[in-house]
This record gives C-alpha cells, structure tokens and sequence, in this order.
C-alpha cells in the first residue's frame, strides 16, 4: 500500500493571503525569518486577517536560513507559552521548517530532536494546533511537503524531518509574496524545484499520481525560471505554482541523492566563512547525478522520458539524456550558477578559486559520503552508490569532471 498526502486546502493565485481571514480559532502563532516579511507589509497584513477572524496573534520572529535546533526549542518554548490553536508559517523554506520542527516539541514537549529525526516516526499531530504554511519563495514547496530540515551546527550536518504528520492543514500560495525575491534567490530556490521534480520522476517510489506533477513542474521551470530571473513577473507567478507542484510530486515520490549530498555539503564548510546553498548545490550536483544514475538502464529510460517532455530532441536513450544535461547546466549558466564547488564563490556566484580549499574538501570527503549514503534521501534514488562511487562523485561535483564509473 502507497500514500498520497497533501494539505487539505491549498489558497492560490495573487491575494490569496487573505485567505487567513476565514480562520477559526483563538490564538495564532505566526513564526517569520529574518524580515522580508515584514519589510515588505506581508506580515501586518496576515495580522490584521487573522485579527479580523478574531485570533489574538503573537509572532516568533528572527528565524534564521537553515535554522538551528537550538532556534527551534527556543521557539516551541514560546509556544509552550503562548498555547496557539494555530501556527501559521510565512516565509521562506527556513521559518517554515522550523515552525514545522517547533510544532512537534511543541505537541510533545519530551520530544528530542533525535526522536523527531526517526523518518515516519512522529507521534500524531494537531492535538493542540493546526498548521498552515504561507511560502515567500519558489523552491522548497514545503507549504506543501511532509518534510522540515533542520541543521545540527555542532555537527555541521542538515537533518531532515520526513513524516506525513507535519504535511501542513493549509497551504497559501499567493505569488505575490515571491514577486520581492532577489535575483539570486529566483535562481537557487527555482534550480531547488527543478531538482525535485527531476529527483521525483525517477525515485525509486515514483507512482501513477506522483508523475503528471513532477514532469508539469519541470515543463514549466524549462519555460518559465530563466525568464523570472531576469525580471518577467508573470513568469515569477507562475513559478510560485510550478515549484508547488513539484513538492506535491516530490512529497510523496520521495527525492534521491543530490539531496542527500546537498543536505551533507550544505553546512560542512561553515568553518571557512559560508554555506553551499541548498538550490546551487542541488544545480551543481543534478547534472553529475543523472549521468550516474542514467547507468541503471531504467532510470536513463525515464531520464529520457523526461527529456521528450520537454522537447529536447535526440534520437538514443543515451542522446536523451545528454541533452537533459546539457539543458540544465545552460540553465545553471543563464542563472549565473557555478558548476562544481571548486568554482563556488562565498557569494555562491562562479569564480576562479571558491571558498572550500581542495585539501580541507578532500579531507573531509570520506566523512561527507558516509553521511550523504545514510541521508533519508538515498534509500529512494533509483542507483544505491557505495561509499567509494560516493566520494568519486562528489569528487566530480568539485572538479566538474565527467561521471564514467
Ligand atoms: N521542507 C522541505 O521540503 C525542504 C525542501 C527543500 C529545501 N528545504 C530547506 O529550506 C531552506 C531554504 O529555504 P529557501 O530557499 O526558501 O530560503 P530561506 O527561507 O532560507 O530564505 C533565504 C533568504 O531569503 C529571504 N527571503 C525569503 N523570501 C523572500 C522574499 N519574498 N523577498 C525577499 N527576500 C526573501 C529570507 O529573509 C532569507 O534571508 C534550507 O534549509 C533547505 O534545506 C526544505
Ligand atoms: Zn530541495
């Protein structure tokens, strides 16, 4: 038996924020990153709905990119507080992750963020809040998702959270919140929603109501992210769909190892002064993948599905999927994305020396594969690499060598 689970209600189009006046309940929490919300008047608009709908309203605010577990029991603590009837997350994958991973300790207080990593382990919900997910950005539809990840600084590593529990009640995709992204953020979060629809479509537990979503979603990220990144608002709306799409595939069809290595290089440099952000690292190491994978003759079959979806060309299956990389790394070119860590600046634009050092990369490789080979992700990716594949490919993600093993 396989399940499908998504939000029961999902409000779309623009203005669909006002959605939040129709609420019932008597205290809504509404958990916010650094600012941008508020920057922009989205976050005193949510207030004056839910205000209107009759809820006292307070607000954790200040939480950060790939938020911390520590950020995350400070903020179930103000719940504690507080006794929300309904936690309302605003904002980009980051407060919205650790809204949901604060939802979870707030229900169970005894809770540690070890048990809450157990995959599919997590106690009923919604015992004391409902929840519901506005996102700001297009990429890690996790207004959507049954996902929430977390990163143990002292460790270095991002955790995922992986339970149909915290697939939001409501999910509000209004694009106006997304029309305020920089630049760079339309290109990392939009290259996000392009990996989960392509890691989608060829998980191991890909199925009937999981792939009309994710190959809709690639169709429209072909068509629509390079035009959003260079100004085109109608292009940004539809984007705000596309990535949403491909997190109602991917939610349920599971992702596959450019995740686990993303998760597992995202924070591993911290020490020399920044992150590999999550969307570039999934656009640098999608290319190296799919050639990896596309050696399991099923998986370079659907690889070439793909790539007749959106009309590629190429006649060998072979061919398919060489354009399918090609397509991608010209769009990672058009997004101004490096293509392998060596050429990954602090700023995370191409530049002739990036910021992780060969030698600490090379370094730390073997404790980064262990990692990436036990991420959730992997056990869905249709090839299971060993810890030797592991390293190679990560080596070809730093070189931009070619996959030929
Ligand atoms: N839960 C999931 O299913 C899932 C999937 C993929 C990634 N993730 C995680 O999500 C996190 C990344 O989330 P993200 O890419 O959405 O970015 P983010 O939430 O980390 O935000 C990045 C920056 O953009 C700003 N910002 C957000 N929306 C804005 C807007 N509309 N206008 C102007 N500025 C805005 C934020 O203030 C922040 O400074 C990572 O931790 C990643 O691991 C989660
Ligand atoms: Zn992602």
């Amino acid at each position: 038996m396989a399940r499908f689970t998504l939000p029961r209600d999902l409000y779309h189009g623009k203005g669909a924020l006002e959605a939040l006046k129709t609420f019932e309940g008597k205290r809504a929490v509404i958990c916010v990153g650094g600012g941008s919300m508020k920057k922009f008047g989205f976050l005193d608009r949510a207030i004056a709905y839910l205000k209107e709908a009759g809820m006292e309203v307070s607000l954790i605010e200040g939480i950060e990119p790939d938020p911390s577990v520590e950020t995350v029991m400070r903020g179930a603590a103000e719940m504690q507080k507080f006794q929300p009837d309904w936690i309302i997350a605003m904002g980009g994958g980051s407060p919205i992750d650790a809204a949901k991973a604060m939802w979870i300790k707030y229900e169970y207080p005894d809770v540690t963020f070890e048990d809450m990593c157990k995959v599919f382990g997590l106690p009923k919900l919604r015992t004391k809040a409902h929840f519901c997910a506005i996102s700001s950005t297009s990429g890690t539809a996790t207004e959507v998702t049954a996902f929430s990840i977390i990163t143990d600084y002292q460790k270095g590593i991002k955790y995922p959270i992986a339970d149909f529990e915290i697939t939001p009640d409501v999910a509000i995709v209004d694009p106006d919140l997304a029309e305020t992204m920089p630049k760079k953020l339309v290109a990392h979060t939009g290259m996000d929603a392009m990996t989960h629809s392509i890691e989608a479509y060829v998980s191991t537990a890909h199925c009937d109501y999981t792939d009309p979503l994710a190959l809709h979603a690639i169709k429209m990220i072909q068509q629509d992210l390079v035009d959003s990144y260079n100004g085109d608002m109608q292009k940004r709306d539809s984007m705000h769909n596309a990535q949403c799409l491909a997190g109602m595939a991917f939610s349920n069809a599971l992702l596959g190892i450019v995740h686990s290595m993303a998760h597992k290089t995202g924070a591993a440099f911290a020490d020399y002064g920044a992150h590999i952000i999550h969307g570039a690292a999934n656009a640098m190491y999608l290319p190296k993948v799919i050639a990896f994978n596309a050696k399991n003759p099923e998986a370079a079959a659907r690889y070439a599905e793909i790539a007749d979806f959106m009309q590629l060309g190429g006649k060998s299956v072979e061919e398919k999927v060489r354009l399918l990389i090609d397509c991608l790394r010209g769009m990672n070119d058009a997004l101004n994305i490096p293509h392998c860590i060596a050429h990954y600046g602090a700023d995370s634009y191409p530049t002739e020396s990036g910021f992780v050092p060969e030698k600490v990369f090379l370094e730390r490789l073997p404790e980064i594969a262990k990692n990436a080979l036990l991420d959730a992700c992997t056990g869905s990716n249709p090839r299971q690499p060993s810890q030797e594949e592991m390293e190679k490919l990560l080596k070809c993600c730093y070189y931009d060598t070619e996959v030929d093993f």
